[in-house]
This record gives C-alpha cells, sequence and structure tokens, in this order.
C-alpha cells in the first residue's frame, strides 16, 4: 500500500506528539511542523527515536503567518515529495474573563486557532483535489461546540473550525478529498495543566467520565480519519469529551 505523508502542526506539543506517534503507527510518513521559538525541537526527537519512532521530518515556522506556512509546506514537499495528509492542530490560549480582555489576546488567538487553517491549507488542498486523494483533519475543541465562560476568543476560534471544516468539506467532497473536525474535551496536556488547579479540579469532577482524555486517544482519532478506509466520512465533528457534551 501506498505510504501517505502526514503534516503535523503543532507536532511537538502534548496533543500533537500524541498526533506524530498515531500516524506514524498506522503507517504513514511524518513531517512534524513545529513553532521556531520551541527550544526543545533535538531533545524532543531523541524522545521519538527512544521510542521507535526514528525517521520524522522536521519543518519550523509560525502557522499565524502565510509566508511561514508557504515554505514549511514546501519543505515538506521537498522532502517527502507531496503532503497527503494535513492535521491543523496548532493552537495556543489567552484566557480571560470577556470583560478583561484586550485586542491583543483576541488576535493572538485567532490568528493560531482559526487563520492558521486557511495558511496551512491553502498550501495543500488544490494538490490534493489534483491527486484525488487527500485528507484534512482540524483540531477543534469542546469549547467551540459548548462555548465555555473565560475562552471567548478560544471558543470563537474553535467554532469557527468547526463551520470552516463544514464549508470544504462540501468544496472537497467529489474531489476525494475529506475535511473533517475532532472537538477534543480536557486533555492531559501543558496546556490544560496551566488552568488554575482549583479550575481544572471542578472542571474534571464535571466530565461524567470523571478524568481527562489521554493524548492518544485523540491522536487514534487523527489515524482513523487519515485511513483510506475513512473516505465516507468528511464534514464530521468527532466528540471526544469524556461525555461533558455532546449534542
Ligand atoms: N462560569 C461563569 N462565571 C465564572 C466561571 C464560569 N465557569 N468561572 C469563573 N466565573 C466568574 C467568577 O464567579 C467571578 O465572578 P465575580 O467577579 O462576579 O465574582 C469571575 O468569573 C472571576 O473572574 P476573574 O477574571 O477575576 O477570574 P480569574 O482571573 O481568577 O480567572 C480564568 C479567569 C483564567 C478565565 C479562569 O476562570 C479559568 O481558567 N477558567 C477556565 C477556562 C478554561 O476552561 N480553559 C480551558 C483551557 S484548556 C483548553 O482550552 C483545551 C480545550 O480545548 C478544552
Amino acid at each position: 500500500m501506498t505510504q501517505r505523508v502526514a503534516l503535523v502542526t503543532g507536532a511537538m506539543g502534548g496533543l500533537g506528539t500524541a498526533i506524530c506517534q498515531e500516524l506514524a503507527k498506522a503507517g504513514n510518513k511524518v513531517v512534524a511542523a513545529y513553532h521556531p521559538q520551541f527550544d526543545n525541537k533535538d531533545a524532543w526527537l531523541a524522545d521519538m527515536a527512544a521510542a521507535g519512532f526514528k525517521d520524522f521530518v522536521c519543518v519550523a515556522g509560525d502557522v499565524s503567518v502565510l509566508e511561514d506556512c508557504q515554505r514549511m509546506v514546501a519543505e515538506a514537499e521537498a522532502a517527502c515529495g507531496q503532503v497527503d495528509i494535513l492535521i491543523n492542530n496548532a493552537g495556543i490560549t489567552r484566557d480571560r474573563m470577556f470583560a478583561k480582555m484586550e485586542r491583543d489576546g483576541w488576535d493572538a488567538v485567532i490568528a493560531t486557532n482559526l487563520t492558521s487553517l486557511f495558511n496551512m491549507t491553502k498550501q495543500v488542498s488544490a494538490k490534493m483535489a489534483e491527486r484525488g486523494w487527500g485528507r484534512i483533519v482540524n483540531i477543534s475543541s469542546v469549547n467551540g461546540v459548548k462555548g465555555q465562560a473565560g475562552q471567548t476568543n478560544y471558543s470563537a476560534a474553535k467554532a469557527g473550525v468547526i463551520g470552516f471544516t463544514k464549508a470544504l468539506a462540501a468544496e472537497l467532497a467529489a474531489k476525494g478529498v475529506t475535511v473533517n473536525a475532532i472537538a477534543p474535551g480536557y486533555v492531559a496536556t501543558k496546556m490544560v495543566m496551566a488552568i488554575k488547579p482549583e479550575v481544572l479540579q471542578t472542571i474534571v469532577d464535571s466530565v461524567p467520565m470523571k478524568r481527562l482524555a489521554k493524548p492518544e486517544e485523540i491522536g487514534y482519532a487523527c489515524a482513523y480519519l487519515s485511513n483510506e478506509l475513512s473516505g465516507f466520512t468528511t464534514g464530521a465533528t468527532i466528540n471526544i469529551n469524556g461525555g461533558l457534551y455532546y449534542q
């Protein structure tokens, strides 16, 4: 079977790492896209090699900057030929109650979590359509589905991710390219651990399963949506949140 090339943004974060590993386990060649300010790349690669993942290709850039995305995809294509699977995972939080939120916290979250989808997807979608095969998976959030106090910026961006997913899915459905979203709940990553412990405890208490998600439980869904056999699934949002919220 053809080995597919999967590019994952935010690859060296908690969720991104698990996504890279699950995609590699499924037989894909993985390109790990990371923010140039992340200064632990070599340690991350060493950890991956120790875990048995020895041939990840790395590209560095800021997903909120169009030119960086053009360059990262060009580098991925130079190294691997083409990009068949794009996982738009990179994301940040700047949590504040709306009354206290400033424009910079709004702009940063919209740029990194939503405009990045334009920037990255633009580089690969037409070529996927021309080849007649592609998989695009966008990481949304339970908080984009239900709304979360303290996250008007993040909830707006992550709801936007779902709208983008549905619209592009309709445009590409006849071209062999699927576009889906995953809406994770609270996952055991640094982003979630940054929440004040007492606030986090209240959140975990409100999850019917009474625990955080393991990153690999999200990575596995990315591998599923990237598989050959997921070809009839498009425009979907998979909720993976321990029962916290469903529509
Ligand atoms: N709903 C409604 N009101 C709430 C609230 C809630 N869930 N939580 C707090 N408030 C209210 C308080 O009652 C208080 O009101 P009064 O001032 O009237 O007493 C007010 O908000 C406190 O506001 P402050 O700005 O003073 O609070 P703070 O600075 O201490 O904390 C915060 C604000 C940082 C947003 C904090 O509430 C917080 O961290 N909340 C959690 C946000 C969250 O869930 N983030 C998810 C991050 S992980 C992620 O995003 C990944 C993913 O996809 C799931």
